[in-house]
């Protein structure tokens, strides 16, 4: 089953017909590969409910989020504890690798040895000591550093959207940013598709252009990491002003 992000009616309806066939509910708690997408104000805590009303398990997808989204991810970050988690990327700091946790009574199937759970990269020695090194720098405080250059990011940008009136706005969650070509927030997969995708391949080739590298799926996200400091912001923005400048030309 599929249903809409931001929709926590039509999730309750598949589960009122079919939750003795549904095992578990996977969402990203933001979704993070369309730009960024919001979750509405209470929107995962009545999934969390129907969830627990309907014995599903709540499976969030943080591969993206994690701790990009703030010291102990999105979930911390936004209240609402999911079952089961999976994790990667930024738990690796660029190294390959992916982990999942989540609450005794379903690891056990793991820890009793229930539920064999090996692989040629478990516990890849390499990969392990990358976890190490991203949990020693990436403090609460470090993290709070690089948040505050992404909020900045943000309001700079957002003021050269306002200044040349251009048809978009900004997301930003944790670390992480976005341009997105609506003028109104996304709130599922729908709206995404709705959006100017002919300007945002045009603004993600400006920026590859001049040294800004974007993921090339047009969701004009970044992510400032601990290695990004004033310079790098000053970069974004100013490439983004040239971009506004040139659009208006
Ligand atoms: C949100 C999200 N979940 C899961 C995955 C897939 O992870 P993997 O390639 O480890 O299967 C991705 C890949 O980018 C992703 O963006």
């Amino acid at each position: 089953y599929v249903v809409s992000y931001n929709d926590a009616d039509s999730l309750e309806r598949i589960f009122e017909k079919s939750a003795s066939k549904i095992a578990c509910f996977i969402i990203e708690p933001v979704m993070e590969n369309l730009g960024i997408v919001l979750p509405d104000a209470g929107y995962l805590e009545r999934v969390r409910e129907l969830c627990d009303e309907y014995n599903v398990v709540l499976i969030f997808d943080e591969v993206k989020t994690g701790l990009t989204a703030g010291h102990q991810g999105a979930a911390q970050r936004l209240g609402v504890i999911p079952d089961l988690i999976t994790l990667a990327k930024s738990i690796g700091g660029g190294l390959t690798l992916a982990a999942f946790g989540g609450k005794k009574k379903y690891m056990d199937f793991v820890t009793n040895g229930k539920m064999a759970h090996f692989g040629t990269f478990n516990g890849n020695p390499l990969a392990m000591a990358g976890v190490r090194a991203v949990d020693k720098i990436c403090t609460k405080e470090t993290l709070a550093v690089a948040e505050a250059f992404n909020q900045q990011a943000l309001d700079r940008i957002n003021e050269i959207i306002d200044e040349y009136q251009l048809p978009a706005h900004t997301v930003g969650f944790g670390v992480k940013g976005c341009i997105t070509w609506t003028t109104t927030p996304l709130r599922n997969y729908r709206d995404y598709k709705a959006t100017d995708f002919a300007i945002a391949e045009l603004s993600w080739l400006f920026s590859l252009n001049r040294g800004i590298i974007t993921p090339p799926g047009l969701d004009e996200q970044w992510l400032i990491s601990l290695a990004h400091g004033q310079k790098e912001v000053d970069l974004l923005v100013e490439d983004f002003r040239a971009f506004a400048q040139a659009l208006r030309a």
